[in-house]
């Protein structure tokens, strides 16, 4: 069953929105040679907290921090260390889950740490790209795998790995709800989009391989080839003209 959110519901994840976002726009600020993903992590936490809302990842199926960051050949779930220490010409995605009063907002991007290779400048484009291919066909009317065939349609023509191995998902009082939405496939499958629903699209997107591992630790999930990767994420609420997105600065 996917859920039809009320719009007290609405409500709450916009708030959670807020949050996510100016914690966001505060990383950017910070991302910069030296830094190491655990200050990331500190500062995210205590900006999270200050606004009133949770880090929705901390403690999530056992998951240590309070964000994801994800360097370089790391895909997603990379766990904040004093011993990543970002470097002139990576690339680090942020993955932020904030909770506001019971409801969540889940939203990721990668970051350029400095000057990065033209190669990485365009994974990062076309990995954004990608995602709003994703948002423009998530509309009431359509189906889920709509969301996923553009995704995959977009990326296709420069050979990038898509990972597979992962999906973005509905959301809302889980951090995780159904629909599963894939990154690639055919159109025209899976439930119908209606209005009130809310839905996380999030395209990983690898400059080789689409085959990816999970290290010792449980958790974080690399290229199988060590090459770079990118991630970005939306929450999206779909809307009876079209769709709302959740994770964007407002006016
Ligand atoms: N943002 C991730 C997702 O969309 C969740 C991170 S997993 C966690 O699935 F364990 F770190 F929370
Ligand atoms: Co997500």
């Amino acid at each position: 069953m996917i859920s039809i959110k009320s719009e007290y519901e609405i409500n709450m994840m916009r708030e959670a929105s807020k949050i996510l976002v100016e914690t966001r726009e505060a990383l950017r600020e910070i991302i910069k040679p030296g830094v190491s993903t655990e200050l990331l992590n500190q500062r995210a936490d205590e900006i999270i907290r200050n606004l009133g809302g949770n880090p929705s990842f901390k403690d999530y199926e056992g998951y240590p921090k309070s964000i994801c960051a994800s360097v370089n050949h790391v895909v997603i779930h990379g766990i904040p260390n004093k011993k990543t220490v970002l470097k002139e010409g990576d690339i680090i995605s942020i993955d932020l889950g904030v909770t506001y009063k019971g409801y969540h907002a889940d939203s990721a991007a990668t970051f350029p740490v400095g000057n990065i290779s033209k190669e990485k400048t365009q994974l990062l484009k076309v990995t954004e790209e990608a995602l709003y291919k994703g948002i423009e066909k998530a509309i009431p009317g359509n189906r889920v795998s709509d969301i996923s065939h553009a995704i995959e349609s977009y990326i296709k023509p420069y050979g990038y790995g898509i990972v597979e191995a992962f999906t973005g998902h509905g959301i809302g009082r889980d951090l995780h709800e159904e629909p599963q939405v894939l990154n690639y496939g055919p159109p025209n499958q899976g439930p119908v989009l209606r209005p009130g629903m809310t839905i996380c699209i999030e395209p990983m997107v690898n400059l080789g391989t689409k085959h990816v591992k999970v290290l010792s630790d449980g958790w974080t999930v690399v290229t199988e080839d060590r090459q770079p990767s990118a991630h970005a994420e939306h929450m999206i609420l779909i809307t009876e003209d079209g769709h709302e997105i959740m994770t964007t600065k407002k006016e």
